[in-house]
C-alpha cells in the first residue's frame, strides 16, 4: 500500500480536494499507474454535481498517461515501465458483444477490484473506475494501453476520453470515409475532435456549426472547411447549401440536446447517418418529429458511447497519427495546471477558451 496526493470530491456540489489516499499494490489482474497527465472533463464536474450518482467520496479524473509501475502477478499485457493511456472500457472478451465481434459494445467491462481508501478507510469510488487525479492510481490491467513512450502525456492522455469519443463518433460510429460530408453540431472539445477525425478520415466538406465564434475558430484550425454560426443563420438550411441542396451524408450532434439533434435530423441527407455523441440529460426526450418525417429517409439514427472505440486498437494508432504530425493532440491542451487547481479549471470550464485544462503530476 502507498499513500499518495489526489483530488477527492466529498460531497454533492462541495469543491473538491487535494488529499491523500491510500493505493494498494495491484494483485491479480490490476495494475498500478504513475500518472503523469490527466485532463479535466466535464464528467468530473458532473460527478463532483451528484448528477451521476450518489457514492461519493470521488476519487476524480479519468482522461490520462503514465507509466505502469507495478502489475500483479498474473499480468502479461502490460509490464512496470510501460507507458500507458488509460480507458475506461477494458473489454471482458466473453459476454454477448465481445463474442459477436462487436467489443465496443462491451457491458462487462473491467476496473480494479481493490478499492482505494481515504486515510480513514472510506472507500473512493473512482471517476469511470479510473480516478486519475493522483499522483498514482489503481485500475484494472486491461484500462492500460501501450502507446509510444516518446509521446507527450497531456496531449495523448486526452485520448483516454473526449476527444477520443469525438474521433469515434466520426470514423468508428459514422463511417466516415474519403469524400463524405459531414457536418458537427457543436465545436466544444468533443466536437472539433469530430472534425479532426472527419479531416484524417479526408471527408468534404466539414462543416461546423457552433453558436460561439470561438469555438467556429477552433474547428477550422482543427479541419472544417466551412463554418455555421447558429446563432444568427439557420443550420439546416445553410449544411443544405453547402451540400449541393442534398444535406451531409453524416451529422454528428455534439452538445445533447433535443434542438440540436432535430438540426441534426433535418440536416442529413435522405440516407445519412446521424451521430448522437453529445450525452443528454434524463429529462430530456425525442424532439417531436413526425413519423412521416422518420420513415421518408433511409439512412441510420446513432448514437456513440466513448466514440464505439476499441482502445487497444484506436490508441496506438492515433497516438502514431499524432507522432507524425497528422493528429494534433496539442490543440486540445489549452492549459497545463498542477494537482491543486482542479476547482479553478472547473469554473473555467464554461468560459469558451478553454477546450481541455490538463493537470501534470
Ligand atoms: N447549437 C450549437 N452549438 C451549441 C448549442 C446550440 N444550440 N448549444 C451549445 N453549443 C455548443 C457550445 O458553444 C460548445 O462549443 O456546444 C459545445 C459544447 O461543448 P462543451 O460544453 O465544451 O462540451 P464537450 O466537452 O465538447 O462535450 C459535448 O458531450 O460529453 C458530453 O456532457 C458533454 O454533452 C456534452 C457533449
Ligand atoms: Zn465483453
Ligand atoms: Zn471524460
Amino acid at each position: 500500500m502507498q499513500q499518495v496526493k489526489a483530488v477527492v470530491a466529498r460531497g454533492k456540489g462541495q469543491p473538491v480536494e487535494v488529499t491523500t489516499i491510500n493505493v494498494p499494490d495491484p494483485g491479480p489482474g490490476e495494475a498500478l499507474v504513475k500518472v503523469q497527465a490527466c485532463g479535466v472533463c466535464h464528467t468530473d464536474l458532473h460527478y463532483r454535481e451528484g448528477g451521476i450518482n450518489d457514492d461519493f467520496p470521488f476519487l476524480l479524473g479519468h482522461e490520462a498517461a503514465g507509466v505502469v509501475e507495478a502489475v500483479g502477478d498474473d499480468v502479461t499485457s502490460v509490464a512496470p515501465g510501460d507507458f500507458v493511456v488509460l480507458n475506461w472500457r477494458a473489454v471482458c472478451g466473453d459476454c454477448r458483444a465481445c463474442d459477436r465481434g462487436e467489443p465496443w459494445y462491451c457491458f462487462a467491462t473491467h476496473n480494479a477490484t481493490q478499492k482505494m481508501t481515504l486515510e480513514d478507510g472510506t472507500e473512493l469510488s473512482p471517476a469511470l473506475g479510473i480516478g486519475a487525479f493522483a499522483e498514482k492510481t489503481l485500475v484494472a490491467a486491461g484500462q492500460c494501453t501501450k502507446v509510444d513512450p516518446s509521446a507527450r502525456a497531456a496531449a495523448v492522455g486526452l485520448l483516454g476520453c473526449g476527444v477520443m469519443a469525438g474521433i469515434g463518433a466520426a470514423i468508428n460510429t459514422g463511417q466516415v470515409t474519403r469524400g463524405k460530408s459531414v457536418a458537427v453540431i457543436g465545436c466544444g472539445g468533443v466536437g472539433v475532435a469530430a472534425v479532426a477525425g472527419s479531416a484524417l478520415a479526408g471527408a468534404s466538406p466539414i462543416i461546423a456549426v457552433d453558436i460561439d465564434p470561438k469555438k467556429l475558430a477552433k474547428a477550422t484550425e482543427m479541419g472544417a472547411t466551412h463554418t455555421v454560426d447558429s446563432s444568427t443563420t439557420d443550420p439546416v438550411a445553410a449544411i443544405q447549401e453547402l451540400t449541393g441542396g442534398h444535406g451531409a451524408d453524416v451529422v454528428i450532434e455534439a452538445v445533447g440536446r433535443p434542438e440540436t439533434w432535430k438540426q441534426a435530423f433535418y440536416a442529413r441527407d435522405l440516407a445519412g447517418t446521424v451521430v448522437l455523441v453529445g450525452v443528454p440529460t434524463p429529462d430530456m426526450t425525442l424532439p417531436d418529429i413526425p413519423l412521416i418525417d422518420v420513415f421518408g429517409r433511409g439512412g441510420s439514427l446513432k448514437s456513440s458511447w466513448y466514440g464505439d472505440c476499441l482502445p487497444s486498437r484506436d490508441f496506438p494508432m492515433l497516438v502514431d497519427l499524432y507522432q507524425q504530425g497528422r493528429l494534433d493532440l496539442d490543440a486540445f491542451v489549452t492549459e497545463e495546471i498542477g494537482i491543486d487547481d482542479v476547482e479553478a479549471a472547473f469554473a473555467r470550464m464554461h468560459d469558451g477558451d478553454v477546450l481541455r485544462s490538463v493537470v501534470i503530476l
